[in-house]
Formats: C-alpha cells, structure tokens, sequence
C-alpha cells in the first residue's frame, strides 16, 4: 500500500512540476530572464532536485536489497548496515561545526558566571556561507539599480502609470456613460430630452418650477445667468453646485453625470420658453 502512495505521488509530482512551469512562464513577457523572474528557475531547480533525489533514493533501497540478500545466501563481509546515517552525520556535521557533547571540553571558556558556562563555537559554515551569499546579492543589487540605472521601483511606477492613463483613455472612448466637463455636449436626441425632463421634475423642480420659472432657484429659460449659459457652465453648476449658501448643492454625489449632462442639455432645450409666472432676470445676458 505504502509503495502505492509513494509512486502515485512521485508519477503526479514528474507531471505536475511541468505543467507548473509552463504555467508560470506563460504568465511572463520574458519568462527565462532570471533576474526579472527568479520563480521559473526555482520551479526547474526544484524539479531536477527532486528527481536527482528519488533516483538517489532508489540506488540507496537497491543497494540494501542487495545487502541484504547476500546476508541471506551467507556472504559474510559485513559492511555496516546504517551507512546512510554515517554520511548524513557527516554532512551535518561539516555544515554546522558542532561539537559533539563528548568533545565539548575542547572548546569550553574557562570563566564561569554561576555555575553558566560558554562555549567557544565558531560560527557554523551554513551561516557564514549565507551571509557572504547577502553580500554578493548587495553588490550586484547596488550596480544593477543604482550604478547601471536598472528597472527599479520608479521606473516600474512609472510604467504602470502611464499604462494605466492609455488604459484609462482607451475606457473613455468606448464608455459613452462616462462625461465631464471637457467632453460633454449638447444633447438633442428625444430619448435624452425626455430622460433629462425626468430628472428634472423629479430633483429639480421644487425649485426651479416644472416649467423652469423659477422660485427659490433662478429662472432657467430667459437669457440671463448667475453662473454662465451654455452646455458647460450649466453642467459644471449642476455638478458642483451654486454659490455658497444659496442652496443649490452640487449633484454629482446624487446624478451619474450622464444624467448632469442630458438633464443640462433638457435645462438648455428650455431656452426662449415662456413659463407661467416668470421670475426676473438674474445675472448677465449670456451669449456662446
Ligand atoms: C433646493 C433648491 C434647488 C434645487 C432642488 C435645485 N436648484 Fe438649481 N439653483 C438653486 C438656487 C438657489 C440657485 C442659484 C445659485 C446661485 O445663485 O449661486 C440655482 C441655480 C441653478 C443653475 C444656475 C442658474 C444660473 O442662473 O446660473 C442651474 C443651471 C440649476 N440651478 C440647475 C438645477 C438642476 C438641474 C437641478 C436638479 C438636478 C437643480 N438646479 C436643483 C436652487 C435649487
């Protein structure tokens, strides 16, 4: 059973590990430049290391079937049977320069604070060797960004930036919904008329009168403007609202500016118009 699982998870590791890896270099530009993406070369690493250690691992399971067979058929060199653990020792014990407990006497400092005592341990060989690893990554980190100008965080914002100013342009194109005030017109289509009407009686009216004669608002059919005629000024007042204290809020928090702009063109359609109970000109005579 055993058996089963190992080879089901070793099988599906070999077939996974590259797909993985096309995966990834898919999702780049230039998936093989390791210093802009270290990731696939660390997927690769990993693969190869993996397979370099199950084929170890192989000769090592042969290599004691065989011994142990041959203790069965009576061959009688006997090598000892936990070579693998020796070796492991050995490696570990190159890399971190330990001591054993039994030779400890070798290095112990002869001071002692209470009874604590210290040993003289040099600094293990895994530590130093990543430390001096830190500092060739400093160096070429250092001449890469900072003596040779490479991609660095501004360069990369930069880019962004301005990736995302087309992207935003090109959304405008196509978005017709979005307006302001440098790209709104004049609109004349029924359809719009009628939505701006609507807008109009609904947010609007209370105090500009249904037929735009005004009350506590100005009239908005003569020809004279507090805050300037046109398509522009009339939806740049109605997004921002008026004067301060006079009590027309800015819309923009309340309207699409879709809406601003077809209800400011139904506010212009309303121009020349005779409403019910006028209210007097307010501001100057505006001409385009
Ligand atoms: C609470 C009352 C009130 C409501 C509701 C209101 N307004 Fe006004 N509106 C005013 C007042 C008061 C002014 C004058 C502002 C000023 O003098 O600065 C004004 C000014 C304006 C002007 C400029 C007129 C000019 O002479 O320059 C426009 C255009 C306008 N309103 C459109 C609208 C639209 C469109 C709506 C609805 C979305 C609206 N208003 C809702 C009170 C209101």
């Amino acid at each position: 059973m055993k058996k089963y699982i190992i080879a089901i998870v070793s099988v599906s590791f070999i077939f996974f590990m590259p797909y993985l890896a096309t995966e990834i270099s898919e999702s780049y530009n230039e998936p093989y430049n390791f210093l802009e993406n270290p990731l696939p070369w660390l997927v690769i690493t990993t693969f190869l290391l993996v397979l370099l250690m199950l084929a170890w691992l192989l000769i090592v399971v042969l290599k004691k079937v065989q011994l142990l067979e041959d203790e069965k058929n009576g061959v009688t060199e006997k090598t000892p049977h936990n070579n693998f653990g020796v070796w492991v020792n050995q490696i570990l014990q190159k890399w971190t320069k330990s001591k054993d407990i039994d030779e400890e006497e070798e290095i112990i400092l002869d001071h002692n604070y209470d009874g604590i005592k210290e040993l003289d341990n040099s600094l293990p060989p895994w530590w130093v060797y990543m430390f001096y690893a830190t500092i060739i990554f400093a160096v070429v980190y250092l001449v890469r960004f900072h003596v040779f100008d490479g991609e660095n965080q501004i360069h990369e914002y930069n880019t962004a930036v301005a990736e995302a100013k087309a992207n935003l342009e090109k959304y405008k194109e196509t978005a017709t919904d979005l307006v302001d005030v440098s790209t709104v017109t004049l609109l004349t289509d029924e359809k719009d008329l009628k939505r701006g009407k609507a807008i109009y009686n609904l947010n609007c009216a209370a105090c500009h009168l249904p037929d735009g004669g005004g009350s506590i608002g100005p009239n908005l059919t003569d020809e004279n403007w507090i805050l300037g005629g046109g398509i522009k000024n009339i939806f740049t007042t109605v997004s921002n609202g008026g004067r301060d204290g006079k009590g027309m809020v800015a819309w923009d928090k309340i309207l699409k500016p879709i809406d601003i702009a077809k209800v400011s063109s139904y506010i212009v359609s309303l121009q020349g118009t005779t409403p019910a109970n006028p209210k007097k000109p307010e501001g100057d005579i505006w001409k385009e």
